[in-house]
Parts: C-alpha cells; structure tokens; sequence
C-alpha cells in the first residue's frame, strides 16, 4: 500500500450501500443490522460518508440529528488496515464541516456522540471533550 494514502481518498456523499453499511459494522465488532433497517437508518440520516481509495469502500462515517441544532456522530469505521492513516479524522472532520455550514452563524452549536470504549484518544485528539454527564439507555425491543 502507498505511503500517501490519505492523499488518495476521496470523501463522497450519501453513496452508502446499506449492504455495505452492514458490512462494515460488523468489521468493526457492531451489532449485525439487517439490511432492510440499516437502508432506513440512512435514510433518515443527515449526511452518510464514504472513504474511496481505489475504487474501494475504506471507510464510512454518519452524521444524524435535527439539522439545525444538534449533531451526532455514529459508525465512523475504517477497514483495520487503513486505520491509523488519518482517514478517520478526515471523516470527522467533513461531518463537522457540513454541521457548521448548517447551523446558525455567529452561535455556537455542539456535536455530540459515543465513543466506542478504547477510542476516546481519538475524539479527544480532534477536540472533543470526554464527558461524564452523558445519559443512555439500553432498552429491549420485543
Ligand atoms: C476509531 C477509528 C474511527 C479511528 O480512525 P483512524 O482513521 O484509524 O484514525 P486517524 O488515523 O484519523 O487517527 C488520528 C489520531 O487519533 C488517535 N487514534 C486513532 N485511533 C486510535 C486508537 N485505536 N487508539 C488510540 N488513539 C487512536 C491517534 O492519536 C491518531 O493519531 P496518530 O495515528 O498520529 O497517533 C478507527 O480506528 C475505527 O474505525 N475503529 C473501529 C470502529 C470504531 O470503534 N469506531 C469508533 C466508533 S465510536
């Protein structure tokens, strides 16, 4: 693999298969979804990314929220051989870029999320604050 290889990927919009949507949260140690559901979810999103390098589907990242005030991020995943090569923070970063396009100017606005356990170094390193007011609840679905 070459050196640059963040330098070669592209980030494009809302091209997210929901097949490879599945896919990749498995990758990353996620609940499996079914498809029909995860079609929804990106459905219903507010900006789907994918990391091209290639041709191939390297990564992917979500935003979800009202699209005006809050922001979330979810499921920024990248294939384990292309971690660690600032794909990641491209995508974050690109996320960031379309909440503060969307929001109002001259305010603040906050973008939230999880961080899977482990990964805070990565959040942090791109400014995020780890919280410990944060609520969640794991609710079963019959
Ligand atoms: C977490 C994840 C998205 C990071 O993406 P990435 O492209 O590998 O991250 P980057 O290359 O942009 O990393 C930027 C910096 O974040 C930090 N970082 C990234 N991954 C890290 C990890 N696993 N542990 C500690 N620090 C990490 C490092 O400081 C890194 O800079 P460095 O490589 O110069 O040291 C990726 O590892 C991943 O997909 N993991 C599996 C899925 C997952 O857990 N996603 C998070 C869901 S909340």
């Amino acid at each position: 693999m070459d050196e640059n290889v963040c330098g070669q990927v592209k980030l494009v919009d809302n091209i997210l298969q929901a097949e490879d949507f599945v896919r990749l949260r498995i990758e990353a140690g996620f609940a499996e979804i079914p498809v029909e559901h995860a079609r929804k979810a990106l459905q219903n999103g507010l900006l789907n990314v994918s990391a091209i390098y290639h041709g191939e589907l390297v990564g992917m990242g979500r935003l979800v929220g009202d699209g005006a005030m809050y922001w979330y991020l979810q499921e920024i995943i990248i294939l384990p051989n292309f971690q660690r090569k600032g794909i990641g923070t491209m995508i974050v970063n690109h996320l960031i870029d379309y909440a503060k396009a969307n929001s109002i100017t001259g305010k603040f606005t906050t973008i939230g999320g999880v961080s899977a356990k482990g990964k805070e170094p990565f959040y942090k390193k791109m400014g995020f604050d780890i919280i410990s007011t944060g609520i969640k609840k794991m609710i079963e679905i019959e």
